[in-house]
């Protein structure tokens, strides 16, 4: 499969798993990263060992218009085609309404629904000439709030609409898709779940345990190849959302 995939927030986590499960399948990856410099280096030197000039990796803030625009014209600059934008890079912290900041606002709006809005339009244009898709990584608390997480829930509920959106608008050229994962990988830092939180969420789900970013990668591999699908979002919860 001669397909180029640009993943944002690619070092680490689950874009790492879908750049490296991605590139198996023949792609030639563009790992996009802001601050995991390192990891999308070492990522990046494993998979060209395995295919040489095979992936690449461009650094840039999804906070800012001009280093958007910037990460696609670079993705053409190295590898000459886009097929596939998988916009996974997303900020995730708690705002509650009393302490909220409009800083906080604009750093969870910007990478979680303005940057895929202006990466799709930058994309947008060579993304057509391959025929090519668009996935975006949503979250099951797009449709119901995850408590005291409210301005990243309305970011992802944006980002949610934005996929039926562009699905309209791009179609018959460009498909346009989401997945809402649900307990994937633990949250880090000031995100992270107590045991008793996790049994709970863990007793609150069909298959009775959580996800692993492979699970997203057999997603976004269908979604992918799914020819006649766009403006769907698929759920990859294990069956959490029937218990919220
Ligand atoms: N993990 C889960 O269980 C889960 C559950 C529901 C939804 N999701 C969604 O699935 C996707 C992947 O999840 P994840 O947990 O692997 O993500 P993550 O680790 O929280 O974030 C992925 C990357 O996003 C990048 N990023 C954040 N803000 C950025 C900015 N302003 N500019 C550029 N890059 C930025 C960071 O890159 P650097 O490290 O390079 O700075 C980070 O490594 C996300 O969209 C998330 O919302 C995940």
């Amino acid at each position: 499969m001669n397909k180029v995939v640009l993943i944002t927030g690619a070092a680490r986590r689950i874009g790492a798993t879908l750049a490296r499960g991605l590139h198996a399948q023949g792609m030639t990856v563009v790992i996009h990263y802001r601050h995991s410099k390192q990891a999308a280096q070492t990522l990046s030197d494993e998979l060209n060992q395995a295919c040489p000039r095979s992936a690449f990796m461009i650094n840039a803030d999804l906070r800012d218009l001009n280093q958007c625009n910037s990460l696609i014209t670079e993705t053409i600059a190295l590898t000459g085609q886009l097929n596939v934008l998988i916009n996974n890079a997303s900020s995730f912290y708690p705002t509650p309404l009393e302490t909220a900041t409009e800083e906080n606002w604009n750093d969870l709006m910007s990478s979680n629904l303005k940057a895929p809005f202006f990466l799709s339009q930058a994309a947008s244009v060579y993304l057509k000439k391959e025929q090519g898709c668009i996935i975006n990584l949503i979250d099951i608390h797009a449709e119901k709030p995850l408590k005291n997480y409210s301005i990243y829930s309305i970011a992802k509920a944006g980002l949610n609409m934005l996929t039926l959106s562009l699905a309209r608008e791009l179609g018959p050229n460009i498909r346009v898709n989401g997945i809402a994962p649900g307990s994937i990988l633990p949250p880090e830092k000031e995100n992270s779940l107590s045991e008793e939180e996790y049994q709970t969420l863990i007793r609150r789900t069909a298959l009775k345990r959580s996800g692993s970013p492979d699970d997203i990668l057999k997603a976004v591999d269908y979604l992918i190849r799914a020819d006649y699908v766009t403006g769907q979002v698929m759920a990859v919860d294990g069956g959490r959302s029937l218990f919220m």
